[in-house]
């Protein structure tokens, strides 16, 4: 028997018994002619006391941290009690050891916090696995996945595996190739999403398929993306909207009540996309705070009547102006606010500069551009606002996108500094009615919004016979976002084969093109398929908002960085030359 206890297991209910124990050292500590050492496992901490005797023999033969060490001991109460671990009440007087294991002296120490850079700790990724933080996200990540699987068990739901050698599905990523050695110069492509094996599985009748399944994407990435990530990816047929935003709203209740005891007792709140653009300038709102954007001009539609019949150049010229006001902000000093004024100017957001409009506690107020307007007009604009006394107004202005989006992060940036945005509240939020199509700036064309499955609202289907119209036709898709993270998105699907052939029309596609690439769903439509729609989550997203953190990295166990390498395994990297062989493909890189 290796160990008769793990090291998390024993208190002083368990003194006088003999024990054995097996784990990691920790940390080694001499007393004169006693050492203290504390033994670490995945259950937790536990103290070992090595008496005279037993010292000549460790002079013998050292301990180092990190060996794997087994002992045989019995369990006698502390004298001095570590009340802050949960076997703080007892140590193991140590009769026998053996070193299982020697170990290098790890490059970083092994610690709730550790002195390892972010290259290093990845390079030794199963070291830091082994401090608590990332243990405890580990056992996060479990709970999350066993309450999905216990919920979409409950609701008749199967888990079908669908197949990761597939050819392209288009989800706006770029596909990760895999080439063919029996099919000579054919390639599979990983999937980006399960989509159309789903949409498949309900044409097959399997009418509520989920699977918690790997996706590819060969795209830039950030902290809340991995070119190989995790979706628990959702379809159900003979559904509207509703009934699948209420089936997947008890989904993330459930996972919230079971991971994190925390009940939502409302409804979820519900957005339109327009809505949710022109109140926060982007499509998912951190609504864990108000500050809303204040559309004083758009598209040189004047909203605010006191931009009227004033001689200032920047805000009669520019296309839109957006007003934020910061709760309490009026007494910045000068130095915070041409920090702010540097913050918008830096390229990520690109403005060329902030206007500001203090409002007094005495009701007075002070702007940047008194020259230009008079104090009746400010007090205008800070009532158009909703300003309070002691707000401060920060003002953007320029072309429509560029001007709502640096608003959006304005705001997000002044939530931030104002410790409005606090982890542990937790704000879901639909947002629906997105639009079906979306303009691509750098191929000058319109590209599918969600993805080319997606259906658009009944009635607005003959506008696609219209170019003019396409910025305006909305989809049955929706998104769910929680805390300004989109966790999931899906849609009602197109389920007939003409409206699915409009759609690749209207999307550019020849009739011989999308025969080539989906002519198997098309076909399929022909057969019978019902009425269908689904979501799919991003996981590893939901792990890391549960788990309170941004970054989804510490939420897998082997993620790459951000130059999507996997810095352990030195990957990517070159193939044999026999390799390529095999393939029968060159081993020409074009620089
Ligand atoms: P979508 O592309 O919106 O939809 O993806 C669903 C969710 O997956 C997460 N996600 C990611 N997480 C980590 N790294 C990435 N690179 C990454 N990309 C996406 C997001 C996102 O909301 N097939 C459709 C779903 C459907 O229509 O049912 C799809 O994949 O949280």
């Amino acid at each position: 028997m290796f160990r008769s206890h793990t090291c998390g297991a024993l208190r002083i209910a368990d003194i006088n018994k003999e024990i054995t124990l097996a784990g990691w050292v920790q940390t080694i500590r001499k007393f004169g002619s006693i050492t203290f050492v504390d033994l670490r496992d995945r259950y937790g901490i536990t103290q070992l006391l090595f008496n005279e005797q037993l010292n000549a023999q460790l002079d013998q033969t050292p301990l180092g941290r990190e060996f794997v060490l087994q002992v045989q001991g019995k369990v006698v109460e502390r004298s001095n009690k570590n009340p802050k671990i949960d076997t703080g009440d007892i140590e193991i007087e140590v009769h026998t050891f053996t070193i299982l294991n020697a170990a290098q002296t790890p490059p970083f120490t092994i610690e709730e916090e550790t002195d390892g850079g972010d290259e290093l700790r990845m390079k030794y990724r199963y070291l830091d696995l082994r401090r608590p933080s990332l243990k405890r996200n580990m056992e996060l990540r479990y709970k999350v996945n066993r309450a999905v699987r216990n919920y979409m068990d409950t609701q008749g739901f199967y888990d079908i595996e669908t197949p990761f050698l597939i050819k392209s599905t288009p989800e706006g990523a770029r596909d990760f190739v895999v080439p063919s050695r029996m099919n000579e110069g054919q390639f599979y492509a990983l999937p980006q999403s399960p989509q159309t094996f789903k949409q498949l599985l309900m044409i097959s009748g399997y009418d509520r398929y989920y699977q918690i399944v790997k996706c590819f994407r060969d795209e830039d990435l950030r902290a809340d993306r991995q070119p190989e990530f995790t979706q628990i990816d959702c379809e159900m047929s003979f559904v509207e909207q509703e009934d699948i935003l209420n089936m997947f709203e008890g989904l993330v209740k459930h996972v919230f009540e079971d991971v994190k005891q925390i009940s939502f007792k409302e409804a979820f709140p519900r957005m339109t996309w327009d809505d949710a653009m022109w109140h926060y300038g982007n499509d998912k709102p951190d609504i864990r705070f108000e500050m809303k954007l204040n559309n004083l001009k758009v598209e040189d539609t004047v909203h605010c009547d006191a931009l009227n019949g004033v001689d200032f150049k920047v805000t009669n010229e520019a296309k839109t102006i957006i007003a934020v006001s910061i709760p309490g902000a009026a007494s910045f000093t000068r130095k915070q606010t041409d920090e702010l004024t540097e913050w918008v100017k830096r390229p990520q957001i690109g403005m060329t500069g902030l206007l500001f409009i203090r409002c007094n506690e005495d009701g007075t107020f002070k702007s940047t551009v008194d020259k230009f307007f008079s104090e009746d007009k400010l007090a205008a604009i800070a009532s158009f606002c909703n300003a309070q006394k002691g707000d401060l107004i920060a003002i953007v202005a320029g072309e429509e996108a560029l001007t709502r989006k640096a608003a959006s992060e304005l705001r997000l940036e002044m939530g931030n500094q104002l410790g409005l945005r606090n982890p542990d509240v937790y704000k879901p939020l639909w947002v629906i009615d997105f639009p079906l199509f979306e303009y691509d700036e750098e191929s000058k064309r319109f590209v599918a919004r969600h993805h080319p499955f997606t259906s658009p609202k009944p009635e607005q289907i003959e506008w696609m016979q219209d170019l003019s119209k396409y910025a305006v036709i909305k989809a049955n898709a929706y998104d769910i976002v929680l805390n300004g993270t989109e966790i999931g998105g899906g849609s009602i699907r197109i389920y007939q084969r003409d409206l699915q052939e409009k759609m690749f029309a209207a999307l550019g596609m020849s009739k011989e093109e999308a025969q080539e690439k989906f002519g198997f769903l098309l076909g399929a439509f022909e057969y019978g398929a019902p009425p269908h729609g689904g979501i799919a989550f991003g996981f590893d997203r939901m792990c890391a908002l549960l788990g309170g953190q941004e970054s989804i990295r510490d939420f897998i166990a082997f993620p790459k960085n951000n130059a999507g390498r996997y810095v352990m395994l030195d990957a990517p990297s070159v193939i044999d030359a026999h390799q390529f062989e095999e393939l029968q493909l060159q081993s020409t890189v074009k620089k």
